[in-house]
């Protein structure tokens, strides 16, 4: 029985590694292909509807917190056109630039621009809980500030940029009362 040389054996053996391997490239780019263009023909967007988080470019790209005290995030309140527009809840610092129709100058809800007032968001006090104060919240209400930053969070259009530091609250200080104000949460 004749027996192949080990060199041409090896070379044979590589040769269909590589053909394995550049088939299942192909066979990939195809299902690539199918996802991309299948989703914009049925739902006329490339990710079948989707838009969030992984829709958005800044998830991908790397950068370092920033660490900002409350005046400096003031800075940011949208009253400059110029500036980006920052927002704070709980801690979390946002890029909300995208949202200057919201948040800008002029915005619905250009309150929360520039600060932290997680209170407000669950309370609907625009006027009275810009703050970050939630000492005397209910476990909902609570719940309601994890909603927002999770909705900040997972946005197509905003990104998180860092932290704001907040100076501790004094344990005198009076809990913030409720409004007359208040705006309902949205239905
Ligand atoms: C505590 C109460 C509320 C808070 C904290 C709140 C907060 C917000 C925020 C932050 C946005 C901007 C979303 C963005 O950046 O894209 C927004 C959008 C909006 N809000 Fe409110 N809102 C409240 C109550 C209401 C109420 C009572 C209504 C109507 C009856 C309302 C109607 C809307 C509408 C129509 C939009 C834009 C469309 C949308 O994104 O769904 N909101 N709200």
């Amino acid at each position: 029985m004749a027996t192949q040389e080990p060199g041409k054996k090896q070379k044979q053996q590589q040769q269909q590694k590589t053909s394995l391997l550049s088939q299942g490239l192909i066979g990939l780019t195809w299902i690539v292909l199918f996802f991309f263009l299948g989703s914009y023909l049925i739902t006329e967007s490339w990710t079948w509807g989707y838009r969030g988080k992984w829709t958005n470019i800044n998830t991908y790209i790397p950068r370092k917190e920033m660490i900002f005290t409350e005046q400096e995030l003031l800075e940011f309140d949208g009253s400059d056109p110029k500036k980006p527009i920052y927002l704070a809840i709980d801690g979390d610092v946002y890029d909300v630039t995208l949202g200057g129709g919201w948040y800008g100058k002029g915005g619905s809800y250009s309150h929360f621009a520039g600060k932290d007032a997680a209170r407000a968001y669950v309370t609907g006090c625009f006027q009275d809980h810009l703050t970050h104060d939630t000492r005397g919240l209910s476990e909902d209400q609570l719940k309601g500030i994890d909603h927002w930053k999770k909705f900040y969070d997972k946005h197509h259009k905003y990104h998180k940029i860092g932290r704001v530091l907040h100076e501790p609250i004094p344990a005198d200080a009076p809990i913030p009362k409720p409004c007359k104000s208040a705006v309902s949460q949205k239905p």
